[in-house]
């Protein structure tokens, strides 16, 4: 065994020694840090030269235990040596306890589970269940939502530059402005949002608001979708966005730090909605195999049995205390109101050691942090946004 450990570690080395980037061969899509990743371990991570990093913006809001917790990496080396796969044709016992946990914290109205592996996917599934079980074609999405690229959850996102190289067909989908509650005709099966829209800037529903669209919801006999891809599983202080608000949803949608770092899309699925589907209706081959079951598991057991809910509220109140900017946004999801282009700001921060996110308000700055961030990290930042603060914009 520990010559397989030793040879698994030379190829690692091996191959993370490739002189050439990915993007000589991988698509150029993506908008990137300056910088090289290759380490993690709790809060923070570590660049290939070295340099040190305060994870504030948490893995793209992933690893809510932190990068590489010891007891999510051994569970699932230990599930790869015990079975790597099957997919949904066979019956699985870690499957079932997987399906359990996520409805045990669930809302009490959610008893039904979909595995997928994204949440764009997991958004899918949450929209075609929505349109089988009212028979209605339409749905409402918000002004500066977003739901994921794939077409039909692009279908539902606002951003045009989102939509604009392939344009979905969204002849089926009504925008309505953020914080506007809309009158739902017949033809409406479901409304979807995020109670927080990260990527437009944090921008954060009034409990009031998510009240009276559930009522609307209710007079028009259409369904109520929370995308909770990023507000889920405690990085608001609480398990979902829907607990925080209070508002009953018939579906949420969840991904992102499901699993810590492992791909997981997860539709909650209300009682009524779920006795209608047949087999056949949904399926993905490798939704809620062994490997993801088995990182959701243990992702889940170390937030309850370590209370990280709370340190989700503590990193709030700390830097409500601590940063000189206005915040927006709840427990480890926030947003600094900059009142200038973020961009200069991030490149201090990553040169002080610090990682944050930009959104598509230029002028508000992300922080998704792992729930094990200390104090220690959540001081020092303070202190480089109050230079920030006191240097000219
Ligand atoms: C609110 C929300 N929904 C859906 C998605 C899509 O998730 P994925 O990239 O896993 O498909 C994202 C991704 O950032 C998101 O923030």
């Amino acid at each position: 065994m520990l010559e397989i450990t030793q040879t698994a570690a030379d190829l690692l080395d091996q191959w993370s020694a490739e002189p050439r980037a990915d993007t000589d061969w991988q698509l150029d899509v993506y908008s990137r840090f300056p910088v090289s990743l290759c380490r993690g371990e709790g809060a923070r991570v570590w660049d290939v030269d070295g340099k040190a990093y305060w994870d504030f913006y948490g893995g793209h809001a992933v690893s809510i235990l932190g990068h590489c917790h010891p007891l999510w990496a051994a569970v699932l080396a230990e599930q790869a040596r015990r079975f790597d796969f099957y997919s949904n044709v066979s019956a699985s016992s870690l499957r079932a306890s997987a399906c359990r946990v996520l409805v045990e914290m669930a809302p009490a109205n959610l008893r039904r589970v979909f595995l997928s592996n994204s949440g764009a996917e997991a958004n899918e599934v949450a929209l075609k269940l929505a349109r089988h079980h009212t028979g209605r074609p339409r749905i409402v999405a918000f002004e500066g939502g977003f739901h994921g690229r794939t077409l039909g959850a692009l279908a539902v996102t606002w951003e045009p530059k989102y939509r604009a190289y392939a344009p979905p067909d969204y002849g089926h989908t009504r925008f309505v402005p953020w914080g506007e509650v809309p009158v739902l005709g017949d033809d409406v099966a479901a409304v979807i949002l995020e109670p927080i829209q990260s990527l437009a800037g944090m921008r954060t529903a009034e409990r009031a608001w998510l009240h009276a669209l559930r009522e609307a919801c209710d007079r028009a006999g259409a369904l109520l979708i929370l995308d909770e891809v990023q507000t889920a599983w405690g990085r608001l202080g609480t398990n979902f966005a829907a607990d925080y608000f209070e508002v009953r949803a018939d579906l949420i949608t969840g991904a992102k730090s499901a699993a810590g770092g492992f791909p997981v899309g997860v539709t909650l699925v209300d009682d009524a909605l779920a006795s209608k589907a047949k087999h056949g209706d949904q399926g993905s081959t490798f939704g809620g195999g062994p490997l993801a079951c088995a990182a959701l598991l243990v992702t889940q057991h170390v937030l309850r049995t370590q209370g990280l809910a709370r340190r989700a509220q503590e990193i709030e109140v700390d830097l409500r205390a601590l940063s000189p900017f206005p915040l927006r946004g709840v427990g480890a999801l926030l947003g600094v109101e900059l009142g200038r282009p973020v961009g200069p700001a991030l490149t201090q921060l990553r040169a002080a050691g610090f990682l944050a996110g930009g959104s598509d308000d230029p002028t508000v700055l992300r922080l998704m942090p792992p729930l094990v961030t200390p104090p220690e990290a959540t001081r020092a930042l303070g202190a480089v946004l109050r230079t920030l603060y006191e240097q000219q914009p």
